[in-house]
């Protein structure tokens, strides 16, 4: 992935130059009201532990770790995107991203996540990639469906993972793409081969407008697929640290 691009953006792995731009991100009340709200971050020790961190990813399969984005154009470090093994469902590979304020509502979020996307299903031969977020988190749904995932279930996270933070504070959602979608709600992805090839990509998204976003769809439960056996395909996945 390193040096892949999109039309707009280049991936990398990270250094210290991204440091500043991570300490950022984390110290902004909206780039972090969806994943922690924010409880300032002292840059005493972040560089300390930025590296462990980045420690952390050096021993993930570069497959299945975390990209810090640039822009083409100007070099500037946008923020970063995922895939990554999820931390509650072993086996199942999840998207994330965080964006510098700076370049949000420009497209980059959906333009990187179709790309991690494409690479999953195509390269990676994936049958299913879920991306979770705050229920609240509108724009992050939006860029879910606008790169071709689904919505799949409301869920709320355990108390322990977002300490100090009521049921309706901790409830999220889960979309998801599959190689091969499901017909109907209620039928997992038939049983087969692990890695069967398949013929889909990442696809368009649907161009949906604001108000066809649905937040709530209770009653559509998709179930999880057979899990990729991840220990196979990526002999060291290595759970991240960070949530999206
Ligand atoms: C979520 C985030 C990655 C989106 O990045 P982005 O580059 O601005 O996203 P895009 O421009 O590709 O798409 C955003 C979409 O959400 C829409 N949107 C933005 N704010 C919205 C809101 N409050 N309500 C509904 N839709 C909203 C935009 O209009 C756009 O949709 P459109 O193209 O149909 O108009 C960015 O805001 C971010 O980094 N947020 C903080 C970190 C975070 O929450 N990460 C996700 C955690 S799971």
């Amino acid at each position: 992935m390193d040096g892949q691009a999109t039309s707009r953006l280049v991936f990398s792995h990270f250094d210290d130059s991204h440091i500043p731009g991570l300490f950022e991100m984390e110290n902004d009340p909206e780039v972090m009201r969806y994943i922690n709200n924010c409880p300032p971050v002292p840059w005493k020790g972040y560089t300390e532990k930025i590296h462990a961190w980045f420690d952390q990813l050096a021993k993930n399969d570069p497959r299945l770790t975390y990209w810090a984005a640039h822009e083409r154009l100007t070099g500037e470090f946008v923020g970063w995107f995922h895939l990554r093994p999820n931390a509650r469902y072993d086996n199942h590979v999840e998207l994330g991203y965080r964006l510098r304020r700076n370049f949000w509502g420009r497209g980059y979020a959906t333009e990187g996540s179709r790309a991690l996307l494409d690479r999953a299903f195509n390269e990676l031969e994936l049958r299913y990639v879920m991306a979770q977020t705050l229920e609240g988190n509108l724009a992050s749904r939006r860029v879910m469906e606008k790169a071709g995932m689904q919505f799949e279930c409301s869920f709320v996270y355990p108390p322990e993972l977002l300490p100090f933070w009521d049921e309706a504070q901790r409830r999220a959602v889960r979309y998801a793409k599959r190689a091969n979608p499901v017909a109907s709600c209620g039928e997992g992805e038939p049983p087969g081969e692990p890695f069967a090839r398949h013929g889909g990509s990442a696809g368009a998204s649907p161009s949906q407008s604001r108000k066809h976003l649905s937040p709530f769809h209770r009653h559509q439960r998709q179930p999880l697929p057979p899990p990729n056996d991840l220990a196979v395909l990526f002999p060291n996945p290595h759970q991240g640290a960070d949530g999206g």
